[in-house]
């Protein structure tokens, strides 16, 4: 039975063929090569069983995410059709041990535009420092830009500028503001 997936990923992966990805170069990994028995692909609905949900709580509160609340947040993330969500899986444990997204925004400024924005970044505690992170974002950071976006942006805490300055992200005059409905 064929997965159902978040989108198709083959034509966005194919604009990165001849991409320049430097930093995965430079460390000799790839969306095509993450690892041994490791395989880079989009969201399938299936990955919740995979301790998909785990995972993300190694970066955030999760709360109670059940396998239908899931499904439906997925369906609704994939109708919007912006929302590319990346994981690495390892093919050997059945288990997902790597997530980020690109959500792309359409916007009216800029001669009508889209805008990029990197969130979820999260590697399993286990799999750090294989460079997962590193693809990760990487990749998505260049689709984005492949996709035509004028800028990419993310949100991190202070301790973590060293690490996305590597990708190119600077630090903006802007403050990030935020105001909290719920926890
Ligand atoms: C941040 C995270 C995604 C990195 O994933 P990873 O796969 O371990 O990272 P990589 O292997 O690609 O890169 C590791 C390198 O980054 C460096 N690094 C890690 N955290 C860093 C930081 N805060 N600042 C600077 N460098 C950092 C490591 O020292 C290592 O350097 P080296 O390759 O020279 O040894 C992972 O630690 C994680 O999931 N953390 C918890 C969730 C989180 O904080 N996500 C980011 C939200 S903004």
């Amino acid at each position: 039975m064929t997965a159902e997936v978040l989108f198709d990923a083959q034509p966005l992966l194919s604009r990165l063929e001849d991409a320049s990805l430097p930093l995965c170069k430079q460390l000799d990994i790839s969306f095509k090569n993450p690892g041994k028995e490791l395989k880079f692909r989009p969201l399938e609905i299936s990955d919740y069983q995979k301790g998909y949900i785990e995972l993300l709580s190694q970066l955030t509160k999760v709360g109670v995410v059940t396998e239908d609340a899931f499904v439906k947040q997925f369906r609704a993330m994939k109708a919007s059709g912006v929302h590319y969500v990346f994981v690495v899986e390892d093919m050997d444990k059945d288990l997902i041990v790597g997530n980020a997204t690109l959500a792309v925004e359409y916007k009216m400024t800029h001669s009508t535009c889209l805008r990029g924005r990197i969130e979820d970044v999260v590697v399993h505690n286990d799999y750090r420092g294989k460079h997962l992170g590193v693809l990760l974002v990487e990749t998505l950071t260049i689709l984005g830009k492949e996709l035509g976006c004028y800028k990419i942006s993310l949100d991190c805490t202070p301790d973590m500028i060293p690490y996305y300055k590597k990708f190119g992200f600077l630090e903006g005059p802007q403050v990030f503001m935020c105001q909290r409905f719920s926890d």
